[in-house]
């Protein structure tokens, strides 16, 4: 088998391929400005919506959405394979393809996800020997056969188990670290992550284990240690139990998202198989996106504390984009001091479904949080809510539901449907002179609901201008747990590690991903790239600040909470003061 095409290869050869002359061969392209034109050739239609940017290297349809770049246009106008495509732009462009013979990833990933499976194994077998963790079971009420099918284990104490068992080798090593199983020392040791924790494997779709989770049996801190991010793992967009899930179930008629580990096994133990868990992350338009292909019933349950609450309202946010006729998305509070584990095994599966069923409905929750704590008597009251609906609103696709939702929204609000759309209309708003008088408005707004705009924003620009990435301090965005912030830290870290890479260079990096199609809307997105006073750098910085205030009001909000529980320690109260 030959070896793996390098990417910066594959970058440059991307950066230097004339996708006008790639396309122009196969379709008739007409100029339009600096861009060419044609019948879109994967859809049918009239009227020309395919354009083909030679300046940004790619070619995106207004219609159907297909885009991509010299290669893909290659592979999917020819049916040519990836290795096959690139082979045939080197050849016109006249240069050798080099191979990386040191790398296999198709065997690699093979070998990750075996070693993964014989750990998770390994660890399984240990369970039964180790009397504390079966008794921790035990007292959670978790029975044998539930145990098995999420494939719970132990491992045990000690800094090496793992490290001894399967790192008998400098390859097998670097295999253990890949996969996030041990931690190498600055010393260049290494040690294994998981010690002395109950294990839950994290499967993806396919049954394969991708990473763990392990909870210690006491108190220890933390609760839960996951597998960092890895090849195989990627939080955001995986789904504790959706592979039990769906072996359990012949027909996913609905999901309901929960929280934690314990909260999926728990409700499996008393016969609720539809549940799968964020793992503690926000829901991510790709975790709605793997939902909704399989149910259009989905139903969230939090905890009925502040915490809870923020998580629903985020995750409405993100479900906003993905509503239509048709889908259900439902929210349920459960009553204070419980979670879904504690409340199925304190008042059984049946009222736990009865809780579900009488969640509130997306559209019934997003109108009573807007109507909260809103004069609707005053002119200004009446702003507020407009200021406030118009973003979510505008996320919504256009169509049935869209209409309902307003239709709804102005019942609820004593409004005619036409003068709220009237008032929904852009440019009434007032916000800079507001933000001179309260500069926390600004905060305020861009966290609730500003922060996802700020970051698509960000991607945007630098999808079009990555050169203006080049400098930018990043840093903030390893902390912030908003969608999108995790892509855009991995833009950032591509166009400062790859300073020539294109605008095509980088969709090609994302073409195996989810997020490649949404980075193909945005590339396409017109940026004002011709008026002498734009500066893409400036303006990502101004974002990357933005953002800064929404990371500074998210933590004010996290240390406010803790202060409330009463379990702010002395430094982050400090912390808090110098915040404040
Ligand atoms: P919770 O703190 O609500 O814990 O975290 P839980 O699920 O109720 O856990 P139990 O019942 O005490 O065992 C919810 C989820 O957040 C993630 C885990 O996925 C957890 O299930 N989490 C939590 C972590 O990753 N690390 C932590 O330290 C805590
Ligand atoms: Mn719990």
């Amino acid at each position: 088998m030959a070896g793996r095409i390098p990417q910066a290869f594959i970058d440059d050869l991307i950066a230097r391929a004339d996708v006008v002359e790639v396309v122009g061969r196969r379709v008739p392209l007409k100029k339009a400005g600096r861009e060419f034109k044609a019948c879109c050739p994967f859809h049918d239609e009239k009227t020309p919506s395919f354009t083909v940017s030679p300046t940004k290297g790619f070619y995106h349809c207004f219609g159907c959405g297909a885009h991509g770049t010299a290669i893909t246009f290659l592979m999917e106008y020819d049916h040519m394979s990836f290795v096959d495509a690139v082979e045939t732009l080197a050849a016109m462009l006249g240069v050798e393809v080099p191979r990386d013979e040191s790398d296999r990833p198709a065997r690699r990933y093979d070998e990750l996800f075996d070693l993964n499976a014989r750990v998770a194994r390994g660890w399984q077998q240990q369970l039964s020997g180790h009397d504390d963790a079966v008794d921790y079971l035990k007292k959670r009420g978790i029975d044998g056969a539930t145990a098995k099918r999420f494939g719970l284990g132990f491992a045990p104490d000690g800094w090496s188990a793992v490290l001894d068992r399967y790192g008998k080798d400098a390859e097998a090593i670097e295999r253990l670290l890949s996969v996030g199983l041990i931690i190498r020392k600055d010393n260049g040791r290494h040690y294994d992550r998981f010690r002395d924790r109950l294990m839950f494997p994290i499967r993806d779709a396919r049954g394969r284990t991708i990473g763990f989770g392990g909870r210690t049996l006491g108190d220890g801190e933390p609760k839960y240690l996951n597998s960092p991010e890895t090849v195989l793992f990627h939080k955001g967009r995986e789904l504790y139990g959706l592979h039990e899930a769906r072996q359990a179930l012949r027909n996913i008629e609905r999901l309901v998202v929960v929280e934690g580990y314990m909260d999926v096994v728990a409700l499996a133990r008393h016969g609720i198989d539809f549940a799968v868990g964020t793992l503690g992350t926000a829901t991510t338009p790709e975790h709605l996106n793997r939902l909704f292909r399989l149910t259009d019933n989905v139903d969230f349950c939090f905890d009925g504390d502040r915490a809870g609450k923020q998580a629903a309202w985020r995750a409405l946010e993100t479900a906003l984009p993905l509503i239509r006729e048709g889908r259900q998305v439902r929210f349920t509070f459960l009553p204070d001091k419980h979670d879904p584990d504690s409340y199925v095994n304190e008042f059984g599966a049946d009222a736990f479904v009865a809780a579900l069923d009488g969640g509130v409905k997306l559209a019934d929750y997003l109108i009573s949080e807007l109507a909260s704590d809103v004069d609707l008597d005053s002119v200004d009251g009446r702003a507020r809510l407009a200021e406030r609906a118009r973003p979510l609103i505008g996320k919504v696709p256009e169509g049935v539901y869209r209409e309902l939702l307003m239709d709804s929204l102005a019942a609820a609000v004593g409004l005619s449907a036409d003068k709220l759309k009237q008032l929904l209309k852009p440019g009434r708003d007032n916000d800079a002179a507001r933000d001179k008088q309260r500069p926390l408005a600004k905060i305020r707004r861009i966290g609730s609901h500003g922060g996802p705009s700020v970051i698509r924003r960000a991607v945007t620009l630098l999808l079009n201008h990555p050169e203006a990435g080049r400098e930018l301090d990043a840093s903030v965005l390893a902390e912030l747990e908003r969608p999108g912030a995790a892509l855009l830290r991995k833009l950032i870290e591509t166009v400062q590690s790859e300073p020539n890479i294109s605008t095509a260079g980088l969709l090609e990096r994302w073409r195996h991903d989810d997020e490649g199609r949404y980075l193909g809307k945005l590339a396409a997105a017109n940026i004002p790239a011709e008026e002498a006073e734009f500066d893409a750098a400036a303006e990502l910085s101004q974002c990357l600040g933005q953002l800064k205030l929404v990371a500074r009001k998210d933590r004010i909000d996290f240390l406010i909470q803790k202060q409330r529980d009463s379990s702010l320690s002395d430094d982050e109260l400090a912390e808090l003061r110098g915040l404040r």
